[in-house]
């Protein structure tokens, strides 16, 4: 059996997004690419949470935002997680402990219907999310609609990214159902594709005050194969899962070439990603 078989070799795979997160929940983010940490961060910065607030993190996966939103609003405050993945939450769960965070509760429950009170938060995060979501201007309002007024509702979604990216990408395109909600593929796409895009889907939710603030937020790895365990590693899984098994090995080739292209003087491979923080306020 190839690696790439090796990484896939379950034949009853859960479907869906939760799915793919169910199975990449025992490595993602910890395969020595700091990525989902440093863009939480800066999502965590910008929502600027106080002492002794209730924040809310949609599709928490392994806690990236949750845990310093957590640490934020302090023992006189609460964090509540969601996520659709079982497994992204026993994850999340077991971060939060590890932290001897006491403020914090994590849930499964689907970001297009949390089923929370409505006005019971100061604080709506969701870091690398809404794109995955089949309506995500439902969503965006539904999530508005859980702020008292006065609270802010900020996410994390990718800007513009090296050419690297795309060329990437096309090399998994012949694969992909038309369908397959993704960070990329609906990503480049309408709302998704601009800062304005973005923003007018929180006009829409009925936000107000919306601005969006940029960060530059590199993937450095160590050399092809490191990108290789990067790339099962989170969401891209989904894009590998539509590969058949016998044909990842040439597809896996074909990426490596192109990878040679954004090799620097240190030998790393590094991409370039601009990430988006869209932010608002509610009425
Ligand atoms: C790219 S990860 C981001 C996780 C985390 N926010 C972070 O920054 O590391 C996307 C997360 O969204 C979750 N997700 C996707 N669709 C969801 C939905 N409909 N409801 C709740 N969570 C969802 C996935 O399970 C996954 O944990």
């Amino acid at each position: 059996m190839t690696q790439a078989a090796a990484q896939d070799s379950s034949s009853q795979r859960p479907a869906g997004v939760a799915g793919v997160f169910d199975r990449v929940a025992d490595t993602y983010d910890s395969v020595g690419v700091p990525w989902f940490g440093p863009i939480a961060l800066g999502l965590v910065r910008a929502l600027d949470p106080h002492p002794g607030e209730r924040v809310l993190d949609i599709g928490c996966g392994k806690g990236a935002a949750l845990l310093p939103l957590a640490q934020a609003v302090g023992e006189t405050g609460h964090a509540t997680g969601i996520d659709l993945s079982p497994r992204m939450v026993a994850a999340a769960t077991t971060a939060a402990r590890a932290a001897a965070l006491r403020n914090v509760d994590v849930q499964v429950a689907d970001a297009g219907a949390p089923g929370l009170d409505e006005g019971g938060f100061d604080v709506v995060a969701a870091s690398l999310v809404l794109f995955f979501l089949p309506d995500p201007a439902a969503a965006l309002a539904g999530w508005s609609r859980l702020l008292r007024p006065g609270g802010r509702l900020g996410i994390s979604t990718f800007g513009p990214a090296a050419p690297i990216w795309e060329q990437v990408d096309d090399v998994f395109q012949p694969y992909l159902p038309q369908q397959l909600l993704d960070a990329r593929t609906s990503g480049r796409r309408g709302p998704f594709g601009s800062d304005e895009g973005v923003e007018s889907l929180f006009l829409s939710a009925g936000l107000t005050a919306v601005r969006t603030v940029t960060a530059g937020v590199d993937a450095v790895l160590r050399d092809l194969d490191h990108w290789y365990e990067f790339s099962w590693s989170h969401g891209q899984r989904a894009l590998w899962e539509c590969v058949p098994e016998v044909e990842r090995e040439a597809v896996r080739r074909k990426a490596y070439r192109v990878l040679e292209g954004a090799r620097g003087d240190d030998g790393a491979i590094h991409l370039g990603q601009q990430v988006r923080y869209t932010l608002g306020v509610a009425g």
